[in-house]
């Protein structure tokens, strides 16, 4: 078979093809990988869990499709979890996390636009990571995603993440919203710490701007809390979500605070499968798990283990490891100048363990959610095992 010749050569795809998942692993037919990737921050429960598949069968028997014409009463249970998870008033669904960034955008203008106040500025942070629509990377600005894709769309101004002098300076009478990743993904585990997120909060109130989270990646269990900003004890107007409330269905969501809940009217913005009744059975399940406190228990006792184990191996092997980055079940390594991520990242996979990197230099550990300390000791090993071969 000639691989790939039928697909576009957007991904330096790896050539093993895994033909099952259970749990924390997948399966190349008889060998065994151990998951610390997630597909990116997405199988939060692990592979095929059962609760999940249950839910999953059920609805497939009962109804796929119906449009967003038709009163569908599991996107209803859905928005009820995820509002009751987050604080949050109502939710628009969509497909990804990029269209939910794209709703989150679209909306803050609105929201101003729509009493009379032409504001459009959106401010981001160098480093982000928004997706990869037009929209998402004119908002990143970030040449890797931009490159070749000009013009970019206009209003977007750019600040050092963690700087709030910078960010204060940058707000003006045309701002709409600010946006922020709690913890930057793609932008190298970048992680500013929770009075940053509480000074931003304190900075757009008292500007009348609107606070946007990205919760994409950090959000939906991955920092032991069900969204990172709730470490922060804020309420934002906007959070965008995605990835790991699906379990691995394609799913996101934009959720909208008292302030903002009314900001999209029929006919404002819409979709076709968003909210369809198989994703939101999915989400429903999911959330309903990962929003359980013994659940986020686990997963800040796994977050506190995993820390430990990263600050020994980075005593241990000072010469390949820069240091410890991220928070929680999004954490990792970045990598000595010398060395590049990639590469460690090939190696460990032929030892059977699947990480991600961001950039060239950083290790990512993104484990599903449900991992365990002897995972944990497992994934270890195998890093130990890589870097005494280094
Ligand atoms: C923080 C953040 N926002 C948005 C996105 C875009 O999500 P998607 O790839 O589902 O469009 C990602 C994807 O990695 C992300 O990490």
């Amino acid at each position: 078979m000639n691989k790939h010749k039928f697909i576009v050569n957007s991904h330096a795809r790896i050539q093993t093809e895994f033909t099952h998942g259970k749990g924390m692993h997948l399966f190349d037919g008889k060998i065994k990988y151990l998951d610390f990737m997630s597909g990116i921050a997405v199988n939060s429960l692990g592979h095929c869990h059962k609760k999940i598949v249950k839910a999953l069968t059920k609805q497939a028997k009962k109804l796929w499709h119906i449009s967003n014409l038709f009163y569908n009463s599991e996107m209803d249970y859905c928005a009820e979890t995820l509002c009751r998870a987050t604080g949050m008033q109502n939710v628009f669904f969509c497909n990804s996390g990029s269209e939910a960034m794209e709703t989150s955008i679209k909306m803050a203008r609105k929201f101003f636009q729509d009493q009379g106040e032409y504001k459009y500025e959106i401010i981001t942070c160098q480093n982000s990571f928004h997706g990869r629509s037009i929209t998402n990377i004119s908002a990143s600005g970030e040449a890797a995603y931009t490159k070749s894709f000009y013009p970019l769309l206009e209003g977007f101004k750019r600040v050092e993440y963690g700087n709030i002098e910078e960010l204060k300076n940058a707000i003006t009478e045309k701002t709409a919203a600010v946006i922020i990743e709690p913890i930057q993904g793609e932008g190298v585990l970048n992680f500013a710490g929770w009075d940053y997120l509480q000074k931003v909060s304190q900075i757009t109130k008292e500007s009348g701007v609107l606070f946007i989270l990205d919760e994409v990646q950090c959000g939906a269990g991955r920092t032991g809390r069900f969204n990172a900003f709730q470490w922060a004890n804020i309420q934002p107007d906007i959070i965008a979500m995605a990835k790991g409330i699906g379990n691995g269905f394609p799913v996101g969501a934009t959720l909208f605070s008292e302030r903002t809940k009314n900001v999209i009217t029929v006919g404002s913005h819409g979709t076709t499968f968003g909210g369809n009744p198989l994703a939101m059975a999915v989400v429903n399940a999911t959330c309903t798990e990962i929003s359980n406190p013994k659940f986020l228990a686990n997963v800040q006792e796994q977050s506190v283990y995993i820390k430990e184990k990263l600050n020994t191996l980075h005593q241990a092997f000072p010469h390949i490891v820069k240091e410890i980055r991220g928070f929680g079940l999004m954490t990792g390594f970045m990598i000595q100048e010398k060395y590049n991520a990639k590469t460690i990242a090939d190696a460990l996979f032929t030892n059977k363990l699947i990480v991600t990197t961001a950039r060239n230099n950083v290790i990512r550990l993104l484990p599903p959610l449900i991992v365990e300390k002897k995972h944990i000791d497992d994934a270890m090993e195998v890093i130990v095992k890589v870097f005494q071969s280094l």
